[in-house]
């Protein structure tokens, strides 16, 4: 597969080094009205407003670079999709300063947009009416891609998205996974360096999420896009991300490493045995948190004692019919930061 140089490569190198991504205290703040009152009083009617001010972004800070997949995480309402508005330039923020490739993205809109891809899941960008193929055509002809090379991005897009057979379907005929990958590819078309994607597997079913997930892989390792990937799937994160900022009630609770957060919140293995008679397991290092019939779970810290210790400590005390170990999951980890609306003090 042939690619061409991404514009990463044709800047200075003091360039290269500062982050494509800056996002410094950013505030965004939203009035919502409470309530109207009205009064009428002859032939007028008066009505005073009442607003809530909702601080739907509070003080976010984070650095991305070039080429890096960023896992950007939160409940409901924690205020991603404000953060991604604002990196867009849809929405100014109301305090602190977004710079992406050292532009102002609300104040450079249109030199933004040449540098960035963006989907939203929810909501397609692409024209209703209009046959995928045409507008792709649109695209295009927006972005100033020349036609030969629109050719050939075009057809490698089709090709890694497998589109071949809706292209000449109306956008409004399509199903969600069909519309999602043409939302994708038109994103792709003018080959920007940063793609920005907010729930793009949201309602899919899993071999339309697994292509996307390839797809996105694809695009970051092969060509070297930054990608800030927005979703509610954790398995999207543990299969993509390294790096996650994951953010609640706007502020930002953690940003590093997947494997260090779930090093530090969750450093256990379930180790789950089937045993030729029903019986409780103690040993040393473990202890039993479940059991189902013959079938029980023991929990130990991986970081203090090893799997084979805790099998050899089971096998020497019990006839073992089957066996098997399982790695945490990135829910069980998540689900507790977003019930107890912060980092635990301690892991599991
Ligand atoms: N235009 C707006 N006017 C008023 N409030 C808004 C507006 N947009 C977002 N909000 C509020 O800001 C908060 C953050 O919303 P946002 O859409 O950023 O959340 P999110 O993290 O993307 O959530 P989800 O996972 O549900 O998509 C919410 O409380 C939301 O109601
Ligand atoms: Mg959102």
């Amino acid at each position: 597969m042939s690619l061409s140089v991404s514009a990463v490569d044709d800047l200075p190198s003091d360039a290269a080094q500062r982050p494509l991504v800056r996002a410094a205290g950013l505030v965004k703040e939203f009035r919502r009205v409470k309530r109207v009152s009205g009064r009428l009083g002859g032939l007028r009617t008066l009505f005073s407003r009442d607003y809530d001010v909702i601080r739907a972004v509070n003080d976010v800070s984070f650095d991305i670079h070039s080429g890096e997949l960023v896992g950007y995480l939160g409940p409901n309402g924690a205020g991603k999709s404000t953060t991604i508005k604002m990196l867009t330039g849809i929405l100014t923020p109301t305090a602190g300063a977004v710079s992406v490739a050292d532009r102002d993205p609300s104040r450079e809109r249109k030199a933004n947009a040449l540098n960035i891809g963006v989907v939203f899941g929810q909501r397609s960008q692409l024209w209703w009416d209009l046959p995928l193929r045409e507008s792709f055509r649109a695209v295009r002809d927006l972005y100033g891609v020349p036609t030969m090379e629109g050719d050939r991005r075009q057809h490698e897009l089709v090709k890694l998205l497998d589109m071949d057979e809706f292209l000449d379907a109306p956008v409004r005929q399509l199903s969600l996974g069909q519309r999602m990958r043409g939302d994708i590819a038109a994103a792709m078309l003018y080959q920007p360096r940063l793609l920005y994607l907010d729930e793009p597997t949201v309602g899919l079913d899993v071999v339309a999420k697994q292509r996307i997930r390839e797809f996105i892989a694809h695009v970051n390792a092969e060509r070297g896009t930054t990608v800030v990937l927005t979703t509610h799937d954790l398995e999207d994160v543990e299969q993509l991300c390294r790096r996650i900022v994951l953010i609640d009630h706007g502020r930002v609770l953690y940003d590093g490493a997947l494997t260090e957060l779930m090093a530090r919140y969750a450093p256990y293995r379930d180790l789950v045995v089937t045993l030729a008679s029903p019986a409780d397991v103690a040993v040393n290092g473990a202890e039993q948190i479940g059991r189902d019939g013959p079938v029980v779970t023991l929990r130990f810290r991986s970081d203090r004692v090893k799997a084979p210790e805790i099998i050899g400590a089971v096998t020497a005390a019990h006839e073992v019919v089957d066996l098997s170990v399982a790695e945490p999951r990135l829910e069980a980890v998540i689900g507790r930061i977003y019930t107890q609306r912060g980092l635990p003090e301690s892991p599991a």
